[in-house]
């Protein structure tokens, strides 16, 4: 049937909202045991990417468990529908012409395959916080590690719940070696080609 309405030929394309911005979009993914700094580093980052004139947004726990996956908890099946949600937004945020800076554990490969699967593998780099375990819990930040390891929380990734780390992340960050500014030099120089508009 012939569309009477033909929207998305007037609407803006990402290559026009990429124009309008003066950058490339491209989603960030990453993904690392709690406590690993995932969180920490995609904040410096924003600042560092809004210093430089590009526009960028968090997702993370924050914003998304107490939203839109406020319905979910952490079985295999509800992480699984949580990294879905979170890449079908991701690819809304990238069409819009935005940087994407996805923080969460997406503790498998199978969970991260499915990530790239919908946000498109030349939109999707992945960077993995390596932060050993050890420091994880030494750090605590949010006191969970002490829980799970007394059975208070059930399932918490790296206590009783797997984490399996990538296979080959474009970006490997250690944050035991390295200070947050120079994590965040890291990431600049392997993306700042990526985001630069030519
Ligand atoms: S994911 O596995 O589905 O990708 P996500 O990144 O959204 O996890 O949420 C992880 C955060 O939720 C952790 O940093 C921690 O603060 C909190 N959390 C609460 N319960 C658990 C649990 N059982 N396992 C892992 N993280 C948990």
């Amino acid at each position: 049937m012939e569309n009477i309405y033909p929207i998305f030929e007037r609407v803006q394309s990402r290559t026009d909202k990429e124009r309008q911005l003066q950058q490339r979009s491209v989603v960030l993914w990453f993904t690392g045991l709690s406590g690993s700094g995932k969180s920490t580093l995609a904040l410096a980052l924003e600042q560092r990417l809004s210093a430089e004139g590009f526009l960028c947004h968090i997702l993370d726990g924050d914003n998304v468990r107490s939203g839109i996956n406020r319905d979910l908890g952490f079985s295999d099946a509800e992480r699984r529908e949580n990294i879905r949600r979170i890449a079908e937004v991701c690819r809304m945020f990238v069409d819009a012409g935005i940087i994407t800076l996805a923080s969460f554990l997406s503790p498998s490969e199978e969970l991260r395959t499915m990530a790239r699967g919908i946000i498109g593998k030349d939109d999707f780099v992945e960077i993995y916080l390596s932060t050993p375990i050890e420091e994880c819990e030494r750090r605590d930040v949010k006191g969970l590690y002490r829980k799970a390891r007394c059975g208070v929380i059930t399932d918490f990734t790296g206590v009783d719940s797997p984490f399996e780390p990538p296979h080959a992340p474009q970006l490997i960050i250690n944050t035991e070696e390295r200070d947050v500014e120079e994590c965040v030099d890291d990431v600049m120089q392997y993306i700042r080609p990526r985001i630069t508009l030519k």
